[in-house]
């Protein structure tokens, strides 16, 4: 039996994200479906401690929380980049790599600093997605792109670790794409495809 997905029907969504370089893609990226959306950062919703041990937890934790609190549907994406020479570092730890200022030259660096002189430069992004009810009811999605790792840095595109992901097959990393370009082969548009085709669907 295929699983059935609940359908969002509202036309106003709740981005439980305070990350503005994510709060725009995922507007972005919902726009062509007539959803507006609402940061929860701009509705000064608590932002919790990112607990979970996996991206899907963390997603799923962080969209009840601002669900309950508005008593409106949250969307919150858990996303990071998962480099398996570094043993899956610094996966749901890529925003703490930046430390408290998000310096993400100094996380890039970091990264480029432990890979040393390893062969194995793959690494991959992943963003998993929650999308939750007041009551509780939650759908997850999650999706991936993979690539390599190169140094130094290329573009001012994009967020993150944007400049060092090379996606595979591609000539011109992340920071040096045109944001409809990624959106069109990232990690978070194929979750959102799933989720689009899941509970979107008219
Ligand atoms: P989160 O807010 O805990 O999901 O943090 C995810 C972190 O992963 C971001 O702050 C970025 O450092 C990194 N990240 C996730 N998606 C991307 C992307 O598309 N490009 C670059 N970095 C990303």
């Amino acid at each position: 039996m295929p699983k059935v997905h609940r359908q969002f029907s509202g036309s106003q969504l709740i981005i439980a994200s305070h990350n503005q370089g994510k709060v725009r893609e995922i507007g972005d990226l919902l726009r062509p479906y007539n959803v507006e959306t609402t940061s929860a950062a701009s509705l000064g919703l608590e932002e919790p401690e990112e607990t979970g041990k996996t991206f899907t937890a963390n997603a799923k934790l962080k969209a009840h929380l601002a669900a309950k609190m508005a008593k409106r549907p949250a969307l919150a994406d858990d996303s990071g980049l998962v480099v398996p020479a570094l043993q899956g570092d610094p996966g749901i730890y890529s925003a703490r790599w930046a430390g408290p200022e998000k310096d993400f030259d100094k996380a890039m660096q970091l990264v480029e600093c432990r890979l040393g002189k390893s062969s194995d430069r793959n690494a991959y992004f992943v963003a998993a997605l929650a999308l939750c009810w007041p009551d509780g009811h939650s759908e997850i999605f999650t999706g991936r792109v993979y690539g390599t790792l190169v140094w130094p840095k290329r573009g001012t595109l994009g967020f993150g670790y944007d400049p060092m992901f090379l996606p595979q097959g591609g000539t011109k990393t992340f920071g040096e794409m045109e944001p409809g370009i990624k959106h069109s082969i990232s990690h978070r548009s194929k979750a959102f495809a799933k989720l689009v085709l899941a509970c979107f669907s008219t």
